[in-house]
């Protein structure tokens, strides 16, 4: 016992400086963490969950305490709160580098930030007073108040934290139909009710579209427009094929027996009813026409029934893409203020076939540097273009752009790359142009693009790149299509 009355004072110390440092977190700006340190950030989701738990149980406690239900209180309490601190500790550290990733950027991420760092500070805070309120009662309200402090802040840090990760919004996503009543756009008649747009895309969009979009197609396909859908993805096989089902690789996939591994959707996910597939076999049948009316097949006997028995989900459908149709539009307005702010162009990209944009220079350029694509990062997978000619990015900041998943043109011409960062590039899986022109890169770094995935056009003129390299590399990729020429800008 003697031996812990020593340290006490010295645990009361430290969860006062913890707590100071902790407030003053959210004045730095994390830059220039060690790579391996970013890694621990991953486990910021993972970590959080205890905190939650700890800090909620210390408040339920105390109340326990405090009606004098509880045997050992005050040592219960002293456990529940250290650690509770400790754990709070590790997960603000943990966000901090998670934040220093630059994986996430922008105004709910400050606050999120924010509001961690002081659902910290409160909770050491609580300890530390609670420590002194056993020796001085006058230390009570104290106690109490941070305690409370950490518990609201807490609940506040978390549903920032579940707006980043789910979408702002996501506990209230449905919320605008409540308030605005039904989908914006003016349902057709029952009389000109199409059987592909209103009914078969609206399930497509419920059961498929999630995991075959523009920001994240499975298997290269895409199932959010009917071009797409007939296209099919990289297996080469045809999506829907008018009036053969047995070659529409959409409908022999959904066919397929539960357990199956190429049935879609995979497993665990809601699977397309029997009655939506056969509607999906009919309207194949009569030739995926797209003018194809409901009115048409109503009449048509068994199918008929199935298409009256479908019509009530319709609805249900028809919300769920009018919300993700909303989300889009979030998007556009986010990405004008951030296009604002950095001063660049952000605007759809004109030239890709989904919903993803395009992102250049103005001119003159800004000082565009590595630090603004950071603020781009969560953004990153709505790119399919960027033109970054004569911006400040260097090799560092190729890192940022390896995220852009979606991007299929790159320019980067009279930039400061000297081609030592375009190893970050090869993680790209759709890049197809990349044009280096008037850069340093130099024969090793070009040697690098043997390993780029998906690459058909490289610009190299005017780099450091040796004749006999160019050779080798036309060489051992006879399908990439190098110029020197310096190529095109937007
Ligand atoms: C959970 C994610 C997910 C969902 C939901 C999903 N798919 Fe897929 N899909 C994949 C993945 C992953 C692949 C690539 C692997 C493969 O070919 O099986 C794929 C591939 C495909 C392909 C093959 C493309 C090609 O030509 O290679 C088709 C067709 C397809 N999906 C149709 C659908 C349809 C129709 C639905 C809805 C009924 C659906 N998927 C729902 C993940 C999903």
């Amino acid at each position: 016992m003697g031996k812990s009355k020593g340290l006490q004072p010295v645990i009361v110390a430290l969860a006062f400086i913890i707590a100071t440092i902790l407030a003053a977190l959210p004045a730095f700006r994390p830059d220039d963490v060690p790579v391996f340190l970013l890694m621990v950030g991953r486990f910021h989701p993972l970590v959080l969950h205890f905190p939650i738990v700890l800090v909620v149980l210390a408040l339920v406690a105390e109340l326990v305490r405090w009606k004098g239900w509880l045997k050992q209180a005050d040592a219960i309490m002293v456990v529940l709160l250290s650690a509770a601190a400790v754990t709070t500790l590790i997960s603000v550290m943990a966000g901090f580098l998670l934040f220093a990733s630059g994986e996430y950027a922008g105004l709910l991420m400050d606050r999120h930030f924010l509001a961690g760092a002081i659902t910290g500070a409160a909770v050491f805070l609580a300890l530390g007073f609670f420590l002194l309120f056993r020796k001085n009662p006058r230390f009570y309200p104290l106690y109490l108040a941070c305690l409370i402090t950490g518990n609201a802040a807490m609940a506040w840090t978390g549903h920032l934290g579940g707006s980043i990760t789910h979408g702002e919004g996501y506990l209230t996503e449905y919320l605008p139909f409540l308030v605005k009543g039904s989908p914006s756009d003016a349902p057709r008649s029952e009389e000109e009710m199409l059987v592909f747009e209103d009914m078969i895309a609206p399930v497509l969009d419920a059961k498929c579209a999630s995991c075959h979009n523009a920001e994240r197609a499975k298997g290269r396909f895409r199932t959010t427009s009917l071009n797409e859908l007939m296209a099919g993805g990289e297996s080469g096989k045809s999506g829907i094929v008018a009036g053969d089902t047995s070659q529409s690789e959409v409908y022999q996939r959904v066919i397929l027996p539960p357990g199956h591994s190429d049935r879609m959707p995979p497993e665990g996910k809601t699977p397309m009813t029997a009655d939506e597939i056969a509607l999906l076999a009919h309207w194949i049948q009569k030739g995926a026409d797209p003018a194809l009316r409901i009115a048409e097949v109503r009449q048509d006997g068994a199918i008929g029934s199935v298409v009256e028995s479908l019509l009530p989900d319709l609805a249900r459908y028809r919300r769920k893409a009018a919300v993700a149709k909303l989300r889009a539009e979030e998007l556009r307005k986010e990405l004008e203020v951030l296009a604002t702010k950095l001063d660049v162009i952000v605007e759809p990209d004109t030239m890709a076939d989904g919903d993803t944009y395009l992102l250049a220079m103005k001119f003159p350029p800004a000082p565009f540097t590595n630090d603004q694509f950071r603020e781009l990062a969560p953004y990153s997978d709505v790119f399919s273009r960027a033109s970054l000619v004569s911006s400040g990015i260097d090799d560092a900041g190729l890192y940022y752009i390896s995220r852009m998943t979606n991007l299929r043109i790159l320019y980067l011409q009279k930039t400061k790359v000297d081609g030592s960062g375009l190893i970050h590039l090869q993680k790209l899986p759709n890049l197809e142009v990349l044009n280096l022109s008037f850069t340093k890169v130099d024969d090793k770094a070009a040697l690098d693009l043997l390993n780029f995935p998906a690459l058909k056009t490289v610009y190299l003129h005017g780099t450091n790149t040796s004749p006999e390299v160019v050779e080798a590399l036309r060489k051992y990729k006879p399908r990439l299509d190098i110029r020197m020429e310096e190529g095109p800008y937007l």
